[in-house]
């Protein structure tokens, strides 16, 4: 019997051809996610879940789901999965490192530009009639290049900002798990052994830590008092790294210069998120991975983590391998 797959929403075409291969699809179409009343009833009886960091794959899907074995979310975060009740179950769960982290960092980068030069600022201004003549003291912004970059993180992504802050002639901190003693040299980063510390010291401030209980809110109010009233706070991991309400005060009362944000607490962000009213925010809707070309790439590595999955196999990009094989 083939398998069965139930897919969260359209990737790209050929991902889904590949997977068509193996197994019997169905895919939900809307452009917003699945309720959760559907995805309830879709598992019921598929092998195969493709999920996207929008769907809550927890014990209750997992009930629901009594044949599963095998979860390929399509990002390469995944803290929407119960990947611990995933192994307890003997679930493999798949993401999608690697392919992501260039853009991902590409994508920090413009916010850092775009926060600090007042990009978008200067766009709305002159959509609205404000360009009026050269002026001397005009959407003054922050210097980037030779500024003290500190990156909150060092795994993939973050060494990526890292090298691209090198070419703006950036110092760079980092303040992470490991420390990199082989990229301290090569690539001229320095370890700062405490969070207040990397913070004190920046221009900016990158977060790439991945979201956890431990890292919940790991920059609130006592952390904004300790950076710089120049610096600016780039995002592009997960939304509540952030206390958002204490990043709110901290942007209103100038106790730092403004913030590039891929992500938010609640996503989308609410309408009525006092942030939206402020200048001094740039907020992307959570497209650090979109690009044509990562987005297929992400979408084959999900499909093949998928297809290793109902194949009995560890899929090739595994969070969890100590799931015993069949
Ligand atoms: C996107 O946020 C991802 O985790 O891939």
């Amino acid at each position: 019997m083939k398998h069965r797959v139930y897919m969260t929403r359209l990737i790209a075409g050929p991902a889904i051809s590949l997977i068509e291969q193996v197994a019997d699809v169905r895919i939900w179409e809307g452009e917003l996610p699945p309720s959760r009343e559907v995805l309830l009833t879709e598992v019921r009886e598929v092998d195969g879940l493709l999920s996207l960091l929008t769907d809550k794959v927890d014990a209750g899907l997992m009930d629901a789901a009594p044949r599963l074995k095998v979860i390929s979310n399509l990002a390469v975060g995944y803290d929407n999965v119960d990947v611990a009740e995933a192994t307890r179950r003997g679930i493999v769960v798949g993401n999608t490192p690697g392919v992501l982290t260039e853009t991902t960092a590409d994508l920090a980068f413009a916010l850092l530009l775009s926060a600090a030069r007042r990009t978008v600022e200067g766009d709305r201004w002159t959509r609205e009639g404000k360009w009026k003549t050269w002026g001397p003291m005009t959407l003054l912004g922050y210097d980037v290049h030779h500024a003290t970059l500190g990156i909150v993180g060092l795994g993939r992504i973050g060494l990526e900002v890292a090298r691209r802050a090198k070419g703006f002639d950036m110092r760079v901190l980092y303040y992470s798990r490991t420390r990199r003693p082989a990229e301290e040299q090569h690539t001229g980063l320095e370890w700062r052994g405490d969070l207040p510390s990397l913070l004190a010291e920046s221009d900016f401030v990158s977060l790439h830590a991945p979201y956890s209980a431990q890292t919940h809110h790991m920059m609130g109010g006592a952390e904004f008092e300790l950076m710089k009233a120049s610096a600016i706070l780039i995002n592009t991991s997960r939304g509540s790294l952030v206390d958002q309400k204490a990043l709110y005060e901290a942007l209103r009362e100038g106790k730092i210069a403004g913030a590039g944000i891929d992500v938010t607490e609640v996503e989308p962000i609410p309408l009525d998120d006092p942030l939206l009213n402020l200048n001094n925010v740039v907020i992307t809707p959570h497209i650090g991975s979109a690009s044509h070309s990562t987005r297929t790439k992400m979408a084959m590595m999900a499909a093949e983590n998928l297809i290793a999955g109902l194949q009995g196999r560890l899929p090739p990009n595994c969070i969890n391998p100590q799931v015993p094989k069949e």
